[in-house]
């Protein structure tokens, strides 16, 4: 039978679309980023700071780097530890992303970071501190734009020290985030000779804190160290200012308990002191345009998150832009960021051996919704990097 042309035309087209859907990314004109990110629950504001701070660096460069254009799938991970491999190999499997960008939530980051190691998948974390991540689980292929869990813990730990506290309560969700920030504050603290009175815990991510509340009320450390973040962490605040502990027990804690946050929380954040790799008034010239441009766009403030997601976009660039766009060139791609100065709105930062930001943390105190830098904690604090193997 005679195929009549238009048919055949038809076909033959239909082919190529479906030759177009199977082909890695990064044998077209493109670059496939998949974001897998929180878009629901508690850090849910989280998930879409990152994102917008990653389309900020690339629409910066014109929606291309080594002119190829940038496309973006994502996956809402729900900040559940459960759905993380089939969240990830639905970006790796059915997208056929040319690198993962995620996530927040450092149970997920873990099972994320095993597939990645598994398919060899270029990752970049920009939030999760998962000192596993780069640590024990720590690869080539993957990437961090953050921090690690112990870092902004240890520096936090020095501060209370030296600013004569004694005694002090850890109070956090109970997964690997919270257990790991505590052990950095508890691990500075104790070594100039603080003294950890009580370890409390709840489940992520429940916010019923009054019976908790009520047992620090009763064990009077002179401080408590929190780690809480998003949605908590604004709940956990106000909780703290409602039951009026603050005239006779500091208030400390990691600086995610006060980033993206102040609106909410208002006048019951004032004051408190946390330590970051990043504030709302480091006023450099890199920083300022940032944060003016993030506003004018997003027409929010931006927050550690959104230029972690910034930086996470500046950290690929400088893999592609080396090997001029060609994927596949994977050591070299790979040698280009690990060497790279990254000119952050935090200030410039290299990566350790295990590809983690090496960076300084800054102490910020709470003034008027603002999270004022007041000086810097740990200078160029690099994460220890316990069990990585490269
Ligand atoms: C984490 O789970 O590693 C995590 C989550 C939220 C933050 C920081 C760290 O703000």
């Amino acid at each position: 039978m005679r195929i009549r042309p238009s048919l055949l035309a038809r076909t033959l087209l239909g082919s190529a679309l479906l030759a177009a859907v199977a082909a890695p990314a990064s044998a077209q004109d493109k670059i496939k980023v998949g974001f897998m990110l929180p878009y629901t629950g508690t850090f849910a504001a989280l998930g879409t700071a990152i994102e917008n701070g990653f389309r900020q660096y690339i629409d910066e460069q014109g929606g291309k780097l080594a002119g190829k254009t940038v496309e973006f799938v994502k996956v809402d991970d729900e900040s559940d530890p459960a759905k993380a491999v089939d969240n990830v190999n639905k970006l790796i499997k059915r997208d056929n992303v040319d690198v993962l960008i995620g996530t927040v939530h450092s149970g997920v980051a873990m099972g994320m970071a095993k597939v990645a190691k598994e398919t060899g998948t270029l990752m970049i974390d920009p939030n999760a501190g998962a000192d596993a991540v780069t640590g024990p689980m720590c690869a080539l292929n993957i990437f961090r734009s953050s921090f690690s869990n112990w870092q902004p813990g240890y520096a936090m730990g020095k501060v209370a020290a030296d600013r004569k506290i004694r005694t002090a309560v850890t109070l956090t969700w109970k997964y690997a985030a919270g257990d790991e920030s505590v052990n950095g504050f508890k691990e500075a603290f104790t070594k100039a000779g603080g003294k950890i009175v009580k370890d409390l815990t709840l489940p992520f991510p429940n916010v019923e804190f009054q019976a908790l509340l009520t047992e620090i009320a009763a064990l009077k450390p002179d401080a408590v160290y929190t780690f809480f973040a998003g949605g908590g962490a604004v709940k956990f605040v106000k909780d703290w200012a409602a039951a009026g502990l603050g005239s006779s027990i500091r208030l400390i804690g990691a600086g995610f308990l006060t980033d993206g946050t102040l609106e909410a929380q208002g006048a019951a954040a004032e004051g408190l002191l946390t330590t970051l790799h990043y504030g709302d008034s480091l006023n450099t010239p890199r920083d300022n345009a940032f944060r003016l441009d993030y506003a004018k766009t997003y027409k929010l403030q931006p927050d550690v998150y959104a230029m972690q997601g910034y930086d996470a976009a500046q950290m690929l660039a400088d893999g592609v832009n080396a090997v001029k766009g060609d994927m596949k060139q994977r050591d070299a791609l790979v040698k280009a960021i690990e060497s790279a100065k990254i000119d952050s709105p935090r200030g410039a930062f290299t990566l350790s051996r295990a590809h983690n930001p090496v960076q300084d943390i800054y102490l910020r105190k709470v003034s008027g919704k603002v999270n004022r830098n007041v000086g810097i904690a740990v200078k160029g604090l690099a994460d220890p990097a316990r069990g990585c193997r490269l």
